[in-house]
């Protein structure tokens, strides 16, 4: 039998809070994600509101949403808000040349993307365009946003129906600035965003959170520039973008996302898990210039990017989601979770239909992924206290390579109650863990568990349901310490009551 791994949860620790921030999703104008996800029009018959569907909206309360990024990506920075507002049948119409060369009709725009947010019950984070846009044009869609006065841009806002502000506060200035967001060094890029944001004004009752477009993964030296640059005090946040790659690097084949040995799940699992290595690097660079940790680090993109579906337009990112979607996002939530004294907001690519999806759609039907379930069972950590989880995970070992198989992490809620998540990655190997709780009381144990046979399951419009939690009975309470079984392959959640 494999000898027990002891683990240490410390009650008597309680660190930062884990913003439930990290917990939010990111909708683009990209394939079906708004069109044919959030916002169906007449299209078809389902419950709505405007065009946007209710049944969805309610799919996604369940998780607590806590923001939703809108509306790129690549697509911000081709963006010009003014096009997406007045009567939807006079808008003016583009091209989406990033997602498929397909003609955008802007009827989704400011006020349906905030009544969507309303809907949500979810805070807005909307991204500026600095790569093909103006200054005045961001100074003047904030104001439009949040002035409560007699201005040029409140006075349109209210012939187009909306009398209040919205008040929206986080505010990207640019999307990968370094890429399809304008081509720009780090050091042109930080003056850009210190001339954006300088005149993307505060009005009352809304002050701007304004979150730089930061590295694309391992370039350390676009944080170093901008934290260097940028005034503390101009910037609210930095941004990461890092994706999870099934071949460990970009190239024309990504891999499938259904079909796949288990040599090509392990490299998916460790560019995941390269979240960790990423982080540590980029907040050290933080550390040195703003070491009481002011300013957050938003990973504002995330998640597993494989090839298409076959058969669909490879413009549009439809990709399937299988139990290893839910190991690569327990993982980095957990990882996410445990750096929360600088990660304080993070964004899974894409909510519907678009890379890792909570939701996949076919006309009026959809199905809830297994990453949706992730989010689920994770969302107890919401605005918690993060628990010190100390332990030497066992190892995954494959060919000549080895990954930490388990990953946990623990918070307390404003209740008291105590949760715990956690990932065995390992495919072949169930773990028991022995959890020593140090300073915790409780008296109830109960828990949740997403697990499946194979890697490669997924949830299908034929079977919505193969993979989706259920209760877990495999946590034994005797005195302050619980004998866990880990399921190969699985996901627990467990509550302390
Ligand atoms: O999420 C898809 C795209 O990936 C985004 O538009 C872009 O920011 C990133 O390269």
């Amino acid at each position: 039998a494999t000898a027990q791994t002891q683990v240490l949860v410390n009650g008597y620790d309680p660190q930062q809070q884990i913003s439930r921030h990290i917990y939010g999703h990111f909708s683009e104008h990209l394939g079906r994600c708004i069109y044919g996800g959030f916002w169906v029009g007449d299209s078809i018959k389902v419950p709505k509101q405007g065009g946007i569907r209710l049944d969805i909206v309610d799919a996604l309360k369940k998780i607590k949403v806590p923001n939703l990024r809108w509306p790129g990506g690549c697509f911000a920075d081709e963006y010009h808000w003014r096009d997406g507002i007045g009567p939807r049948n006079q808008r003016p119409k583009m091209v989406n040349t990033n997602w498929g060369g397909v003609t955008e009709d802007n009827s989704f725009g400011t006020h349906e993307f905030l009544e969507l947010c309303d809907l949500l019950q979810c805070e807005p984070y909307i991204a500026g365009n600095v790569g093909s846009g103006t200054v005045e044009e961001m100074s003047k869609w904030v104001e439009y946003l949040n002035f409560d006065g007699l201005s040029p841009m409140t006075t349109i806002r209210k012939q187009n129906g909306r009398e209040k502000p919205w008040k929206v506060e986080f505010w990207g200035v640019g999307n990968e600035s370094w890429g399809c967001g304008g081509n720009m060094t780090p050091e042109y890029y930080a003056n850009e965003f210190k001339r954006y944001a300088t005149y993307a004004r505060n009005y009352p009752g809304a002050r701007l959170k304004r979150i730089a477009s930061g590295a694309n993964v391992a370039d350390y030296n676009w944080t170093d520039v901008c934290m260097r640059n940028i005034p503390a005090g101009q910037m609210w946040g930095i941004t990461l973008h890092h994706y999870t790659l099934p071949s460990g690097h970009w190239s024309d084949n990504k891999g499938s996302a259904t079909a796949f040995e288990e040599k090509e799940y392990f490299t998916t699992m460790k560019s995941c898990l390269y979240m960790e290595t990423l982080l540590n690097g980029h907040e050290a660079i933080m550390d040195k210039y703003d070491p009481a940790k002011k300013v957050a680090l938003v990973v504002d993109e995330w998640g597993i990017w494989t090839n298409v579906e076959p058969g669909t337009n490879p413009g549009f990112l439809y990709q399937q989601n299988s139990m290893r979607d839910a190991l690569v996002a327990a993982s980095t939530l957990n990882i996410f979770n445990n750096h929360c004294n600088r990660v304080r907001m993070a964004n899974l690519a894409q909510t519907i239909n678009v890379l890792q999806a909570l939701i996949l759609t076919e006309k009026e039907k959809f199905l809830l992924t297994p990453t949706y379930h992730v989010f689920d069972l994770y969302k107890v950590h919401q605005d918690a206290t993060l628990l010190p989880v100390q332990f030497k995970s066992p190892e995954y070992v494959s060919g000549n390579d080895k990954l930490p198989a388990v990953n946990i992490s623990a918070s307390k809620d404003k209740e008291g109650k105590v949760h715990l998540t956690i990932a065995n990655i390992d495919p072949n190997k169930a773990i028991p863990l022995q959890l020593n709780l140090a300073g915790i009381n409780f008296k109830k144990v109960t828990g949740q568990i997403l697990t499946s046979p194979k890697f490669t399951d997924i949830n299908t419009f034929a079977k919505p349901d193969l993979v989706k939690p259920a209760a877990f009975n495999n946590a034994v309470a005797s005195g302050n310490t619980l004998q866990v079984q880990m399921p190969a392959l699985s996901v627990v959640m467990l509550e302390l009551n």
